[in-house]
């Protein structure tokens, strides 16, 4: 199973977003996720499709918008014109999952279903056929610099079975808290994408830091 190291830019300085982007790529990033939160599904404020749409041009490496927000729907065409070729939603702040899922996909961008940590795996019921990536959160979402929530291991082994049951092509990533002395857990336990903000900002060398966590998933299935 392929495994992606994807740095969230949450933790890097806002005033040289551009930057973080392309030192990320030029690291190793397999692509970049962007945190959009509105303040009232989480408890603070990020950035907007104009944001991302002036970092688009300066990588080359996919991104993915990871929409925190209540009422997404009405603002996921601008995310894909913006240039995410990804589009996570959570499904409680959806009035119709399915139709989302469905218009994601018209837009021409992947879909990505988000849980909470106190999200059922159930969210995912008769919706699996549709999308391409389940994202389980490992910290309440909202901010950076978490502890990884070990409890949520589980989880993913128990949603990594559903699609491996249901023979379906599905990514599982997990955010929040990634580290090298995280990723090993969440690996083991069935997850193949990892984002990672504030271990990968805070890092001397960004291209050791994503080889080592690329190195440590690795190793935690062989
Ligand atoms: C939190 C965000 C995460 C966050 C991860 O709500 O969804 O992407 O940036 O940052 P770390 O790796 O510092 O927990």
């Amino acid at each position: 199973m392929r495994q992606l190291i994807v740095p969230s830019v949450l933790s890097s300085d806002f005033s040289r977003l551009g930057e973080a982007c392309v030192a990320f790529e030029r690291a190793g990033a397999d692509r970049l996720q962007w945190d959009v939160m509105d303040g009232h599904y989480v408890p603070n404020l990020t950035f907007g499709p104009d944001v991302i749409a002036s970092c688009r041009d300066l990588v080359s490496c996919e991104f993915e918008a990871h929409i925190m927000c209540e009422r997404p729907e009405e603002l996921l065409p601008r995310y894909v014109e913006a240039g995410c070729q990804w589009v996570l939603v959570h499904p409680e702040t959806l009035r119709q999952p399915h139709r989302t899922y469905q218009r994601i996909r018209e837009l021409g961008a992947k879909i990505g279903i988000a849980l909470s940590p106190a999200t059922p795996l159930t969210h995912l019921d008769h919706t699996l056929d549709l999308v391409d990536m389940v994202l389980i959160m490992t910290v309440n979402p909202g901010f950076g610099g978490q502890e990884y929530l070990r409890t949520m291991e589980p989880k993913i082994r128990r949603a990594r079975q559903m699609i491996t049951d249901g023979g379906w092509d599905i990514d599982i990533e997990v955010d929040g808290g990634i580290s090298g002395d995280t990723i090993g857990g969440a690996a083991a336990a069935g997850a193949n994408v990892f984002i990672s903000g504030s271990s990968l900002a805070k890092a001397d060398d960004i291209a050791k830091a994503i080889a080592e966590l690329r190195q440590r998933a690795a190793e935690a299935v062989s």
